[in-house]
């Protein structure tokens, strides 16, 4: 009888042609992966993916909520959607991600034109929302922390990334609490994916064409299920057939424990790149974060695994302007910056976010913070073109992810995940290639093909 009820309201979909999903998304890597396994959900009830969003049945918006005025930006960007369908037949509306989950209601009551409001933890349940909101007409909020069963059911329905690099998340949530993050309230408490679950994606995305696999989890590095830690989920996953590069972000310093170090060692297919965020060079600062180590303590996980192998580099994100920083404390950032020479990082203003513990501490003035933000950006900014332009007339070896966008040529990675564009061919994606780099700009190295008998490689 559910089934006959199902049916119907599959042929009532059908027949109201709802059919095209448009979904934007904001935010982190793990939000691009929740967007494609939205995607692969609703395909199951009929629905294809449009990049026109004027063509859309179903506008999706996966939002995220970490800095700045993530609320408004939703709103904004419905009254967009409202504009351009006015003429038109209104299209579903969900809003899903971390603004979903920290407004989620409120949301409903404030703008009419969303249908549905579907936090994190709850994409199982989208395909039915949308069935059942076409029957009744029924706003709906779901916004429960259900993650085991979210991962149950995802775990069926194929993986349809057929990327050269996909994204697999492994990790969700978070314990930690720092006091400026919104995270832990957005995605719930810390939980990790059971081992054979997250390998079993691994091959089907292998098997479907994916060289290189990107472990996800807001601290991916706390992973624990079983007795099964990152380190034995990376040495799993090396052993699938025709995988070639595995990496994972974003990791806590605190969880870098010692047999991920030892990975380092043992692993042929981890990538020589750290995504170690630090925040704050100064210990008074990590302090007042909530942060839980001290800079000493991230500077030997920068020896330790420099000892192993000399060509890791680290990357990090900074927040500048933290309630409490003084001078001395931003010159201490600077200064750690100046030390470790991060090959790439990301560097934001402190923003207050509702509800979290620095939302109350007074803020640092608007024009230092500003000022201190772009000393800093300065200085990543100048360690990534001298690392770049010491690529120059050196042979990387570069995985080929697609063609560039006037497809004249073709573009990769690095070892170090720095852009690299060249003369390749079509047949040339999915290949690990030597590539000899004779230009560099902040963000690209650009370079060509050499043969087999070049063998200096980088
Ligand atoms: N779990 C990671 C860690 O512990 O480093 C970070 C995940 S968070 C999604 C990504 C980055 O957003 C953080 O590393 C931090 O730099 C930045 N961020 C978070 N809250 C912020 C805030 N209130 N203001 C400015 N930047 C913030
Ligand atoms: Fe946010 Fe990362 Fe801190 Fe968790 S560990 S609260 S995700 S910054
Ligand atoms: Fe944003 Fe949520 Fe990711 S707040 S950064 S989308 S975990």
């Amino acid at each position: 009888c559910r089934l006959q009820t199902r049916t119907l309201l599959y042929k009532k979909i059908t027949s109201l042609m709802v059919k095209k999903i448009f979904i934007k998304t904001f935010g982190c890597q793990m939000n691009e992966y929740d967007s494609n396994r939205i995607l692969d959900s609703v395909k199951k009830i009929g629905f294809q993916k449009t990049d026109n969003y004027e063509d859309a049945n179903c506008y999706l918006l996966n939002t995220c909520h970490i800095r700045d005025k993530a609320k408004e930006k939703v709103y904004h960007e419905i009254g967009r959607v409202k504009k351009i369908f006015r003429s038109k037949q209104k299209p579903l509306v969900i809003i899903t991600g971390c603004v979903a989950q920290a407004e989620n209601e409120e949301m409903l009551k404030r703008e009419p034109y969303i249908d549905f409001v579907i936090g994190p933890q709850s994409y199982h349940k989208i395909n039915n929302s949308i069935l059942n909101y076409i029957e009744k007409q029924k706003k709906i909020n779901e916004t429960e922390f259900d993650t085991d069963t979210k991962f149950n059911y995802l775990s069926k329905i194929n993986n349809g990334s057929n990327k050269v690099s996909s994204f697999l998340t492994i990790q969700e949530g978070c314990d930690k609490f720092c006091y400026f993050c919104v995270v832990p309230y957005t995605r719930g408490p810390e939980y990790s994916r059971p081992f054979k679950q997250i390998v079993d994606e691994a091959k089907y995305l292998v098997d479907h064409g994916s060289k290189e696999i990107i472990l996800l989890g807001q601290n991916v590095n706390a992973y624990q299920n079983e007795n099964y830690r990152l380190s034995n989920l990376i040495l799993e996953i090396e052993n699938i057939a025709g995988i070639e590069r595995i990496r994972y972000t974003t990791s806590h310093p605190k969880d870098m424990t010692e047999d991920l170090i030892e990975v380092y060692k043992s692993s042929k297919k981890l990538m020589p790149l750290v995504h170690l965020p630090v925040q704050s060079g100064s210990n008074k600062i990590l302090k007042l974060m909530n942060r839980n180590h001290t800079i000493e303590e991230y500077l030997q996980i920068f020896d330790k695994l420099k000892g192993i192998n000399s060509s890791i580099e680290f990357s990090s994100d900074f927040i500048i302007g933290y309630p409490g920083e003084d001078e001395e404390d931003f010159e201490d950032t600077f200064n750690l910056i100046k030390k470790i020479k991060f090959i790439n990082s990301y560097s934001f203003i402190f923003s207050p976010r509702p509800g979290t513990t620095a939302a109350n501490y007074e803020l640092v003035d608007k024009t230092i913070s500003k000022k201190r933000l772009n000393k800093v950006q300065n200085l990543l900014f100048e360690n990534q073109i001298n690392i770049n332009k010491s690529y120059e007339d050196k042979i990387l070896n570069v995985l080929v992810e697609n063609l560039t966008k006037d497809r004249k040529h073709t573009f990769g990675r690095s070892q170090h995940m720095t852009s690299v564009i060249f003369d390749g061919q079509k047949e040339d994606i999915g290949k690990i290639l030597p590539v000899k780099i004779k230009k560099t700009n902040r963000s690209t190295l650009f370079g060509h093909i050499v043969k087999k008998s070049d063998k200096k490689v980088a």
